[in-house]
């Protein structure tokens, strides 16, 4: 683990851990402000954000500022990163082995942003944020506290494409969400 953004940047380059190290065509980080008080984490890069560098830039992406602008949330004002920072192929989702080699990479972020709370997108951020014994459609809307953090499960923004019934429960999460950062 590293004390500081410098070094966890630079050990990230190049970065060869896992597979999906062959097929990326850049590595995505991680955006936002750096000591911010509400951290965002989603899935792995999808087509637009493989070639961007840059979280949540696609579909998903549009339709989570969508929601931000709605609520007054600014992305500078917040930290994006996903559980694997390289685009798993044809966007299936990140195998086990990938997610071991790349958590450490988002544990170190989280401990450098020290946000009061995490917003967890999707199943795939919850099960290695939180534990596999999680599931979303129980875990969504409901706090959870661990270390001092308090962590939102909530529905990954693609999810919202998919079904509109899920728009309502994403912005209901992201106002408490709002609501308990004031305190
Ligand atoms: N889906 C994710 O989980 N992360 C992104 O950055 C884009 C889409
Ligand atoms: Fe490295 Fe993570 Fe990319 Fe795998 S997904 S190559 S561990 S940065």
């Amino acid at each position: 683990m590293f004390d500081n953004w410098e070094e966890l940047e630079k050990s990230i380059e190049n970065c060869q851990k896992c597979k999906l190290c062959q097929t990326r065509n850049n590595i995505v980080f991680g955006v936002g402000k750096k000591d911010a008080d509400i951290m965002f984490i989603g899935e792995g890069p999808g087509a637009d954000e493989d070639a961007k560098g840059e979280p949540f830039v696609g579909k998903a992406g549009k339709l989570m500022d969508m929601a931000f602008t709605l609520l007054g949330i600014k992305r500078e004002e917040v930290y994006i990163a996903n559980v694997v920072k390289c685009r798993p192929p044809f966007n299936r989702n990140p195998e086990q082995d990938e997610e071991q080699a790349c958590l450490d990479y988002l544990r170190n972020q989280v401990l450098l942003v020290k946000p009061k709370i995490v917003v967890l997108l999707g199943s795939v951020a919850l099960k290695n944020i939180l534990g596999s014994e999680y599931g979303i459609t129980s875990a969504r809307g409901k706090w959870v506290e661990k270390k001092g953090i308090y962590y939102m499960p909530t529905w990954h923004p693609a999810a919202l494409l998919r079904d509109e019934n899920k728009k309502i429960d994403f912005i209901k999460d992201l106002e408490m969400v709002l609501e308990k950062a004031k305190i």
